[in-house]
């Protein structure tokens, strides 16, 4: 077995991490981590570390670490065939059977799911499909896709430009033209601190009916939204918001894509974010929780109304144009259909609703009053805590003072993982949908612990 010493030498020679300081982790100045295993919500690493993970990876572990039904599942797979492509009306049992699930969890106006590898490549295929849409409707100058601040929805071309991050857009030329980006529903962030909820969500209709009237609705195609706001800071929308937003699109005929590839299968405490704030989306994007990141997989989900025109446009003009190798893979659709029964087995959208909400619960009793929380927010098993300098002035500490990076780091010295959320100082969690009553004690003791440490 290699030492973690030579370990650490090739990674620091060989591997281009995502999301990485690329200079600093390059001259061993950040810190690396060889994880080896997982069982129920823990991790452990090379250096014989277990840390309770409360943000499930990348909020995708739904269904927790070790599950061996998945690995079997997929172990069967790769022996039986583990590979055949989807092309021109090919399927394997696991694809077929996994496309029927998602669809009997999915909100009753959609049709059909179209299966790829990742978030960002569902969210491309999404945008595609739009424009695609509105040249069969004969529509070609309705193109342009109109994203939220703040909101998360991928790293590539299309999709990086739709995220609404600063981070994702500087120094890669993005955003693309054809996108656009509107106030983002975070009540804490509101431009005036008078506003109440329902102002506020006044405010984000408004800067919306101002975006298409500036550019014409006749121009716009589609609205994509997180139902709650994930990568942005963990963000549940204010209430009404959903409501006001869509009774805007339909007034412009513009689409709807729900992005719940955080979201989705369980999460918020229902199967969808679309069933919990009543969204009828015209796509749904899945991904993470689709296999709970057993093996990569992510879907767009599309409606009937949408479908319908897709079928007139393969009959005037043959086949779609739209497909990759590994679509609708099969280790990746085997993993789904076995996550998807355990998801059903164990409880766990109900578990995510009840446990979450207690999670929240707790950690508002414990850091709520606290003189440097500004606010402590969740829905599900979703859960923030924003860290501020002032808390009736709402003032922000300042970013190079590093404050939600460093309680992180004392939870981490904990045995917990929290993420310190990129876009402020914001400590998150989004734990495995199956976290027990007693993990979220661990959670919540051990962060009022770090913020103790950190903020007094
Ligand atoms: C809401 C949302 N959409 C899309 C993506 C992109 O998914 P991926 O990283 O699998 O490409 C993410 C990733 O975190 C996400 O949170």
């Amino acid at each position: 077995m290699l030492t973690n010493d030579v370990l650490d030498q090739w990674d620091r020679a060989h591997f281009f991490h995502p999301s990485t300081h690329l200079a600093q982790h390059a001259r061993g100045e950040s810190p690396n981590r060889i994880v080896t295993g997982g069982k129920g919500v823990h991790i452990e690493d090379r250096d014989g570390n277990k840390l309770l993970d409360a943000f499930a990876g990348l909020y995708c572990v739904n269904v927790g670490y070790g599950r061996t039904e998945i690995a079997e599942a997929i172990a069967e797979q790769a022996k039986e065939l583990a590979y055949y492509h989807a092309y021109v009306g090919h399927g394997t049992e696991a694809s077929i059977t996994l496309a029927k699930m998602v669809l009997e969890r999915a909100p009753k106006n959609m049709s059909k799911v179209y299966f790829g590898l990742g978030g960002s490549d569902a969210n491309e295929t999404n945008i595609k499909l739009v424009w695609y849409y509105n040249n069969i409707l004969g529509r070609p100058e309705k193109k342009k896709i109109v994203s939220r601040w703040r909101g998360y929805h991928g790293s590539g071309l299309v999709t990086g430009s739709l995220t609404g991050l600063k981070l994702f857009h500087d120094k890669f030329d993005l955003p693309l033209e054809r996108v656009m980006h509107t106030q983002a529903p975070d009540y804490f962030r509101r431009p005036d601190l008078s506003l109440s909820e329902a102002d506020f969500v006044a405010h984000c209709v408004d800067d919306l009916e101002r975006l298409i009237a500036r550019e014409g609705a006749d121009t716009i195609a589609a609205f994509i939204g997180e139902p709650a706001l994930g990568t942005g800071g963990i963000v549940p929308p204010p209430a009404g918001y959903w409501d006001a937003i869509q009774t805007v699109l339909r007034k412009h005929d513009i689409l709807l894509i729900a992005d719940e590839v955080v979201t989705g299968f369980g999460r918020l405490g229902t199967m969808f974010g679309s069933d919990h704030y009543g969204i009828e989306a015209d796509f749904i994007t899945i991904a993470k929780g689709l296999t709970s990141a057993y093996a990569p997989l992510s879907g767009s989900i599309v409606s009937d109304k949408v479908w319908k025109v897709l079928e007139q446009g393969t009959d005037e003009n043959g086949p779609i144009g739209h497909g990759w190798t590994y679509s609708a893979h099969p280790i990746g659709a085997a993993a789904g259909v076995a996550n998807l029964k355990l998801i059903d087995d164990l409880g766990l959208v109900q578990n995510a609703g009840e446990t979450g909400r207690y999670l929240n619960e707790q950690m508002r009793a414990a850091l709520g009053d606290h003189a440097h929380v500004g606010d402590v927010r969740g829905e599900g098993m979703l859960c923030a805590v924003e860290f501020v300098e002032d808390r009736d002035m709402r003032a922000f500490f300042d970013p190079a003072k590093k404050v939600g990076p460093s309680v992180a780091a004392a939870l981490l010295k904990r045995g917990v993982i929290g993420r310190a959320m990129p876009q402020g100082d914001i400590l998150g969690f989004a734990p495995p949908l199956c976290l027990t009553k007693a993990e979220a004690d661990e959670v919540v003791s051990k962060a009022a612990e770090a913020v103790r440490e950190v903020l007094g």
